[in-house]
């Protein structure tokens, strides 16, 4: 029996010995990091004048668009998240430049996504540097997003109205994310209205846009004289009563950020409600399929960028709630930065034109970016590794 017992513990002690440590999450931010600086170097290389990387073709060529895209501000906040943590010099060079690019973008008043576009470049070079001039083009960014906001309605409009869908109102649940350029524009300028409507377009939206699952639909299209609802539906997602993955990140991310701006508890309910749903919900890497509903799933795409604003919110999010709350939420953020981080999506150095993340989805109902790196993948993947390194 004593030697049985001996036996098994020498086992125990090889096996042990023999399992390989897991990386820590240092470590793990250190490996990405470096990649992602001589990725987005690579990236910046094949850069014609003023072309923004937004994903790659179906061909695998690059895939760039101008400073009017929704998506031009993320190629700049990555490169200040990656200069951020390295110090390197050539990485600012870079954000610097894209964020100048950016500046007439202050003056969109077309379509919703001025938050995302500017707050990204010119909110992390702000943060990163102090320079005040940063300033003006975010203070006049949030004038022209605030002529979006109809007080009938109490929301911001998203889009232009869409004839063929009937949509005269169109309102995205991705319009909570730029509620932030709003909040922060409010504050500095001393402008209690921008945060009037930013508060109305969240209270509005949760709302009109919610299930009783706290699962939100993509669109809503509201009728601009009275505010009332015409059409809830779908554009991205895949169907109108599904729960599109991208879209649910958004929800979550847009009230864990609106309760630290406001204080305001209903805001942290609805993002906890939220996040309580989708964890419930998740495959068992952490990484969601592009529609929670899709019929297909498991022989489905994943949506890598789904899971990475995800992640960046409920590490956010953990700071704000209970402790076992807390720690389900960092738990389920590292199994996904785990999961980005290894190479079944993190693309190897020289490859993917220097994007970081692989398997991405766009948009699946447009038959576009469906598969591949996408800009805003590697931002909102960098900034919730910053964000874990707070912690
Ligand atoms: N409209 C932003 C997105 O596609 O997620």
């Amino acid at each position: 029996m004593k030697k049985l017992i001996i036996l098994l513990a020498c086992l125990a002690t090889m096996a042990s010995c023999s399992a390989p440590k897991q990386e820590s999450m240092e470590e793990l931010t250190e490996r990405v990091m470096q990649t992602a600086e001589q990725q987005y170097k690579y990236l910046y290389s094949q850069l014609e004048d003023g072309a923004i990387p937004q994903s790659l073709l179906p061909n695998g060529d690059l895939k760039t668009t101008n400073i009017y895209n929704w998506i031009s501000g993320f190629f700049a906040g990555t490169s200040w998240y990656i200069h951020e943590y390295t110090g390197s010099e050539e990485m600012k060079k870079i954000a610097l430049e894209y964020t100048a690019l950016q500046e007439p973008v202050k003056h969109v008043t077309d379509n919703h996504d001025v938050g995302f576009m500017l707050y990204c470049s010119y909110g992390n070079a702000l943060r990163l540097t102090g320079d005040e001039s940063f300033k003006e083009p975010l203070c006049t960014g949030a004038r022209s997003l605030a002529t979006r906001f109809n007080p009938n309605v109490g929301v911001t409009q998203s889009w232009s109205p869409m004839p063929q869908h009937d949509w005269v109102f169109p309102v995205i649940i991705d319009n909570m994310m730029n509620l932030e350029l709003l909040m922060w524009a409010g504050k500095e300028m001393n402008d209690q209205s921008l945060i009037d409507m930013a508060i109305s377009h969240a209270d509005t939206t949760i709302k009109n846009h919610f299930r009783d699952d706290f699962s939100t639909f993509h669109v809503v299209d509201y009728d601009p004289e009275t505010g009332a609802v015409r059409h809830r539906a779908t554009k991205q997602g895949f169907a109108d009563d599904s729960a599109w993955a991208r879209g649910q990140s958004w929800g979550l991310y847009g009230y864990t950020m609106m309760f630290r701006e406001s204080g305001e508890e209903r805001y942290l309910a609805q993002a906890e409600g939220m996040a309580d749903m989708l964890i419930e919900r998740l495959p068992e890497d952490g990484i969601p399929y592009w529609d929670y509903d899709s019929p297909k799933i498991p022989d489905e795409y994943r949506d890598s960028s789904a899971g990475a604003i995800m992640a960046s919110a409920l590490i956010e999010l953990s700071q704000y709630v209970d402790s076992q709350k807390s720690k389900l939420y960092l738990a389920t953020a590292e199994k996904q930065l785990r999961e980005l981080a290894s190479e079944n999506y993190l693309a190897a150095i020289g490859t993917e034109h220097g994007f970081l993340i692989k398997h991405g989805v766009g948009n699946i109902p447009a038959n576009s970016e469906i598969d591949t790196p996408l800009t805003y993948g590697d931002y909102y993947f960098l900034e919730a590794l910053m964000r874990w390194r707070e912690l």
